[in-house]
């Protein structure tokens, strides 16, 4: 779906969340989300805390799994993952912190293996995630799934790209400053997800957002894996639509 804001996109995808917290709120299982980060889910959660604060939307009943954190990365530093999803929406809402999930940017080489075991083991003992929200990189990468990663690959620490280390040096004040690794749900983790909603806002998506969706499927181009996905829906504004 093609919106004339990335606002108006942004209120429509954080409405449908609303919508499904509520219907599953009624049975007795949790909602799982699949939640991403960067500057493109920004509106979406500021419309899920404007849903909590003025219409009473509760997320006692959610669950939440990140996509991804730098590796290494501490979560009280100002780049770190675990600080964004808390300053953008953890700290708004009534969600419960047993319910959070967020890969352990400060987790040893020895336990990063398990550690990721468990997370995947987690997600599928919830009965996998209901919901998986993304952005996507200029790379192609999905999450931190960079350009080589596999249609079976499952939560796991990989190298970052080159284009993605340098679309992050602002953030971190320079290229030298940012982490080369991270820990990410893989391909298959959110190809596994009921439902996924890719957002992109603006112009500088377009080229990007024109091959996740009319390439041919290949791992050159992470964002390709989604066209096997038979529940997923791209949510643009007009600029990140215009190369369609
Ligand atoms: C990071 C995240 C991705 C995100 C991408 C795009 O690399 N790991 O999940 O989709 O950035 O970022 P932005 O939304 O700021 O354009």
């Amino acid at each position: 779906s093609v919106y004339d804001s990335k606002e108006l996109g942004s209120v429509a995808v954080a409405q449908r969340i609303a919508q499904l917290i509520r219907k599953k709120a009624t049975q007795e299982k949790p909602f799982v989300l699949g939640l991403a980060t960067g500057a493109t889910p920004l509106g979406v959660y500021a419309e899920l805390v404007r849903l909590h604060k003025e219409e009473g939307l509760s997320f006692e009943n959610v669950v939440t799994f990140n996509l991804d954190e730098y590796l290494p990365m501490a979560p009280a530093d100002k780049n770190s993952y675990v600080r964004f999803m808390h300053e953008n929406l953890f700290d708004h809402i009534d969600i419960k912190s047993e319910n959070v999930h967020i890969p352990d940017g400060t987790i040893g080489e020895e336990e990063v293996v398990d550690f990721c075991r468990e997370y995947e083991a987690k997600i599928a003992s919830l009965g996998g995630l209901d919901l998986q929200i993304l952005g996507i990189g200029r790379s192609g990468h999905i999450g931190f799934n960079e350009p080589g990663s596999g249609l079976y690959s499952l939560t796991r620490r990989v190298k970052l790209d080159a284009i993605t280390i340098k679309d992050a040096a602002k953030d971190f004040g320079g290229v030298a400053n940012v982490p080369h690794e991270a820990i990410t749900m893989g391909i298959s983790t959110i190809l596994n997800a009921k439902r996924v909603v890719l957002m992109a806002w603006g112009e500088s998506k377009a080229p990007i957002v024109k091959k996740a969706i009319e390439d041919e499927i290949t791992d050159l181009i992470p964002a390709t894996y989604l066209q096997y996905h038979s529940n997923v829906r791209f949510v643009l504004d007009n600029d990140a639509a215009t190369e369609l």
